[in-house]
């Protein structure tokens, strides 16, 4: 077992409420399914997160799938004070039964404590962060917490571990691997960046249509060029459009395919997700 899983296994038992993140953009893909197993029997909140860079109508899918599944579930942008608060109601819900036995033995208003988990990336340091600039109160060594351990006060209702559980991305097929390496939670070196950015080009299009061609002001692509490959006659086209060209006036496919990832990654091409959960549904019944 590793030093991360073994710690995170120790923060477990200190905890009542696991808080997992997601990316919104590909909340199945940034999800490690061992979660379950790791998080046994406590109380769970997913937080569908970077939702301001996510397609708001496949988030509200992806609300819904979750809540179909029995999980409690918000929607937020870390970076966004607001959002971050509205959590309290969810934490509340979730830990229902919890606060419920605490109310029975005559215990009131002792906080739910919990960790933030999730793969690299999805924005733990950044839920933290502002939930941590709202809290009044850091709260030190407590007897029966392990030495050094930071709990993060926000009212009365909540105590945050201030260090995340960091999880291990997961990924069996293929497709996962590149999505994840799109959102940069694993390291573009899984593929070229080129070819990455050939698949940028390709899921793009089969959600959103004309999206490329829309954003990068495209017209006359030479289609016939590469017959079967649009992607490659559009990734030629956006270099054009860009000037990322090589001395003789070849295209320079690098400086094009980080323009292509580095435009998705902030979001500069819209709000966009990458899958939704009818394709899940599908490729279960398959
Ligand atoms: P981690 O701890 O899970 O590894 O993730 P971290 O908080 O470091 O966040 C990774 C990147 O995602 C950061 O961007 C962070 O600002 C951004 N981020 C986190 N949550 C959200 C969100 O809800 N919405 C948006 N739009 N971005 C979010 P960065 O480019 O690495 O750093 P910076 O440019 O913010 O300094």
């Amino acid at each position: 077992m590793t030093k991360a899983k073994r710690q995170m296994q120790e923060d477990m038992k200190l905890i009542d409420l696991v808080i997992e993140l997601l990316d919104a953009r590909v909340p199945l893909s940034s999800r490690n399914p061992d979660i379950d197993q790791i998080a046994g029997s406590k109380a769970r909140l997913v937080l569908l997160n970077k939702a301001d860079m996510a397609d708001p109508l496949v988030t509200e899918q992806w609300n819904r799938f979750f809540l179909e599944q029995g999980l409690n579930v918000c929607v937020i942008n870390s970076k966004n004070p607001s959002d971050v608060k509205k959590i309290n109601a969810e934490v509340q819900k979730a830990c229902a039964a919890k606060i419920e036995r605490d109310r029975r033995r005559g215990i009131k208003n002792r906080p739910v404590r919990a960790m933030v988990v999730g793969i690299p990336n999805v924005g733990k340091s950044t839920f933290i962060n502002t939930y941590a600039r709202k809290a009044a109160t850091k709260t030190g060594n407590k007897p029966g917490v392990t030495k050094g351990k930071q709990w993060i006060r926000l009212g009365t209702n909540l105590e945050l571990l201030d260090t995340p559980g960091i999880l291990w991305p997961k990924f069996e097929d293929q497709e996962v691997g590149l999505k994840l390496a799109l959102i940069g939670s694993i390291k573009d070196e899984i593929m070229n960046t080129e070819e990455l950015s050939l698949e940028l080009i390709k899921m793009l299009n089969r959600r959103y249509p004309d999206l490329i061609s829309n954003y990068y002001g495209l017209s006359g692509i030479d289609y016939d060029k590469y017959p079967g490959k649009p992607e490659v006659a559009e990734m030629e086209a956006v270099g054009t459009a860009r000037g990322a060209l090589m001395k003789g006036g070849e295209i320079d496919y690098l400086k094009t395919a980080n323009i292509l990832l580095e435009n998705f990654r902030n979001a500069k091409l819209g709000r966009l997700s990458l899958e939704e959960p009818e394709q899940v549904s599908e490729t279960e019944k398959s």
